[in-house]
């Protein structure tokens, strides 16, 4: 069986899965019972100044039936007494010396507020802290989580104040709502820290309730934006992640978070560089079991593919990652549909014809309509693929043998070199000499 073990800017756990600190990770009770799941980590609840939430806190993003494709909160950090979370946390890593206890952290910004707070969190003898610089609602209003994630100069200074009295390692939490999230994340690294966690939820509004006109979650009537998260934020979070992993100033290791519901979404965090992976709405949603499968998955995946240890894996599906100026241009695909397969829905058909190129033809046969494709005319965008209610029913076909290839990049300086400008005509010279055809 391969090897899960990790270490996270020196914070060790037997497997890369982490609870985010988040309502699954509030209490003693909760984390212990995680444990026992066998979650290798957990982030603790956000710990810091006196709050009391409101009821209520969430809303759902449903899509065709399916709940919680999106999570939305307003949602503020603890409520609990700051230290009764101490004694817990204590109480927590001395029953489970070989997981990571690591502690979020949020309070106002003053240099002895945090290095009090932090000091005492390094007496319960846990693991690590993370720093929330990342709650949109709330908190930032007060001048704290994503007020102090979004403007690199405070995350610097208050990350230098923690990292200046911490004796164990320090993850800085990166929100999303920023034009440049490389900016904190450099700010993080120049003030020490240990490694970055990323990301916290997205602004949003969840949506309105149509009979009230209320703004969701409705508190007595009113509400206001919240933190994003769930499913629906994978693809920003694995962005943001591949961003900050690639940029040669930042350097750190990464505890990725986003929507991760499976072993298969972990995995694409760690193929994109992120060392442990933190799960929250999933948790939320199912229970904290759905830790057994992400085990078994990923174990099975890396024994099928031989991969011992996680450090091989890591960072894998980087390399694939380019500028669009280096993508070939005469890498030619076309939709084919097998027949066999159609159930004759049109969804196809409609996507090509309103959305596409107009080349999927409708053919009547026995009394229902054969879906063609014009493969003359398919360009080759995939959308008829993503739009099949059939798997593997429309496949995108390699059309060219990949003897010829020339980048945008190159093309421009092969113009260069010819003296020539870059004008529509000597693209459409270009186009038509390698028998690309524009509609
Ligand atoms: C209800 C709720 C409460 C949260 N509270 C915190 C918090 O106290 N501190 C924090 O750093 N992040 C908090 N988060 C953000 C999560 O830790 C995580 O970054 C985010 O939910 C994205 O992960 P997910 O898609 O797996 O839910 C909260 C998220 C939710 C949904
Ligand atoms: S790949 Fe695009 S252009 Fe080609 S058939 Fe499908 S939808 Fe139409
Ligand atoms: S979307 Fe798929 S199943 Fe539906 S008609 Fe097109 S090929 Fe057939």
């Amino acid at each position: 069986m391969a090897d899960l073990s990790i270490n996270c800017g020196g914070i060790k756990s037997p497997n890369p899965f982490w609870l985010a600190s988040a309502p699954p990770s509030n209490t003693a009770y909760q984390n212990c019972k995680a444990f026992e799941q066998g979650w290798g980590g957990t982030v603790w609840k956000t710990i810091g100044e006196p709050v009391m939430n409101v009821c209520n806190r969430y809303g759902g993003f449903d899509l065709n039936g399916v709940k919680l494709a999106g999570l939305n909160n307003i949602e503020l950090i603890s409520d609990r007494h700051i230290d009764t979370n101490f004694k817990e946390i204590a109480e927590t890593k001395k029953l489970w010396p070989d997981r990571a206890v690591i502690v979020s952290l949020m309070v106002e910004s003053k240099k002895e507020t945090w290095q009090d707070i932090v000091k005492r969190t390094v007496d319960t003898g846990c693991d690590g802290i993370e720093l929330n610089y990342g709650c949109p609602h709330g908190m930032s209003e007060r001048g704290m989580g994503a007020a102090v994630g979004q403007v690199p100069e405070y995350c610097k200074m208050i990350t230098e104040w923690v990292t200046e009295v911490s004796t164990i390692p320090v993850l800085v939490k990166l929100t999303p709502n920023v034009t440049d999230i490389i900016y904190p994340a450099r700010a993080a690294k120049q003030a020490n820290a240990d490694g970055l966690s990323l990301i916290n939820t997205i602004n949003s509004i969840i949506g309105i309730d149509l009979d009230t006109l209320e703004i969701q979650p409705s508190v007595a009537g009113k509400g206001s934006h919240g933190g994003y998260a769930g499913p629906a934020v994978k693809p920003i979070a694995l962005h943001l992640v591949s961003q900050v992993v690639r940029d040669p100033e930042v350097g750190l290791p990464i505890s990725g978070i986003g929507g991760i519901n499976n072993w298969k979404d972990a995995l694409e965090f760690i193929l994109l560089g992120a060392t442990s992976v933190q799960v929250c709405t999933a948790v939320m949603h199912y229970g904290f079991r759905i830790v057994e499968d992400m085990i078994d998955g990923l174990s099975n995946w890396m024994d099928e593919k031989g991969f011992k240890t996680l450090d091989e894996v890591r960072g894998k599906s980087l390399q694939r990652i380019d500028d669009f100026g280096n993508f070939n241009l005469l890498h030619k695909t076309t939709a084919r549909i097998d027949q066999d397969k159609c159930i004759h829905c049109n969804l196809c058909y409609v996507a090509c014809e309103d959305g596409a190129h107009q080349c999927i033809d409708l053919i009547p046969v026995n009394g229902h309509n054969k879906t063609v494709v014009r493969e003359e005319d398919c360009v080759g965008c995939d959308l008829c693929a993503i739009v099949c209610p059939v798997e593997g029913c429309i496949t995108m076909e390699r059309k060219d043998d990949s003897s010829e290839t020339k980048t945008w990049n190159e093309l421009v300086s092969q113009f260069k070199d010819e003296d020539k400008e870059l004008t529509w005509e000597n693209l459409a010279e270009f186009q038509k000499k390698h028998g690309i055809v524009i509609h």
